[in-house]
């Protein structure tokens, strides 16, 4: 008998380790909701974190069209987890209160795929690291993302490759420092936008790329509003000020020139 034809649901998938993953420690019912929540999310960044590697790799050999496809299921991907948090809003302040003590410091917070993620987007915040076991696989998943280009860093490389004049600056920018909105970056995209058909490969991948900044600030919303229907103006388990932290990132944006450049436009 081949391996293949040995090969079941159950033991392709992993699904009895799959299943054993889910440990509640309060005996509460809503813990078991909780946990699964958060580990469809953390499957579900997976997912994307492997689509944005195909999709940078694509960008960076000037392969444009085809990491359209890769970043449009990537949108579709983050609509799923936002629709995700209509499930966690059945959860009443009752409920949760039911078994937030058994949580003791641990938060989302400290996601080591969520802070990879941003920092692919282009989000670079060294600080995040410390959350992390020093020397951990986590940690050095996000020291590889932080250090390297973002895919914007690729796209903005892209720009210059198709003759605008993008500062060395920009080009050249410490990897893992917070990227600074520049003019000329600004100017490039709009003179993309005002001709689409001459750049209509440029203006293609901006949308695609504004559809995932756009996702990103969704998801983020719909996590507040959520959040401060189960625990109000109350602290984190994190160690954050809670619902008044989490609407500071609101105003994260991954590609800022892309927002900045519609009102000239
Ligand atoms: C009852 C459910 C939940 C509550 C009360 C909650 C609450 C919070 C709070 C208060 C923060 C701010 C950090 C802190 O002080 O802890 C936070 C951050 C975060 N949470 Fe949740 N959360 C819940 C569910 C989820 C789920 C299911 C996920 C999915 C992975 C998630 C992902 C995150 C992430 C990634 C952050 C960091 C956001 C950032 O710093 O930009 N949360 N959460």
């Amino acid at each position: 008998m081949s391996a293949a034809s040995s090969l079941t649901y159950g033991s392709y998938l992993h699904i009895p380790e799959l299943l054993d993953c889910q440990k509640p420690l309060s005996g509460r019912h809503d813990e078991m909701l909780f946990i699964i929540l958060h580990q469809t999310m953390e499957l579900w960044m997976k997912q994307v974190l492997f689509e944005i590697d195909a999709a940078q790799e694509m960008i960076a050999r000037g392969e444009l069209v085809p990491a359209y496809k890769g970043l449009a299921r990537v949108s579709r991907i983050q609509a799923v987890m936002t629709q995700a948090w209509d499930i966690l809003a059945t959860m009443t302040p009752a409920d949760y209160l039911g078994f937030r003590n058994v949580l003791g410091t641990s938060s989302g917070f400290q996601s080591a795929q969520f802070r990879t993620l941003e920092y692919r987007l282009g989000l670079k915040d060294a600080s995040f690291l410390k959350y992390q076991e020093a020397g951990s696989a986590e940690q050095r998943a996000m020291g590889h993302a932080l250090n390297e280009p973002s895919i914007y860093d690729g796209t903005l490389a892209q720009l210059a490759r198709a003759g605008f004049a993008i500062p060395r600056e920009v080009l050249d920018r410490p990897r893992d420092q917070a990227y600074v909105p520049n003019e000329a970056v600004e100017a490039a995209w709009i003179a993309v936008y005002r001709d689409t058909d001459k750049h209509w490969a440029l203006y293609q991948l901006a949308e695609k790329l504004l559809d995932l900044d756009d996702a990103l600030l969704t998801w983020r919303s719909r996590h507040v509003l959520t959040i401060e229907r189960i625990i109000g103006m109350k602290p984190g388990t994190g160690g954050t000020a809670g619902v008044a932290y989490l609407q500071k990132t609101l105003s994260r944006r991954c590609f800022p020139e892309l927002w900045s450049m519609r009102t000239k436009l």
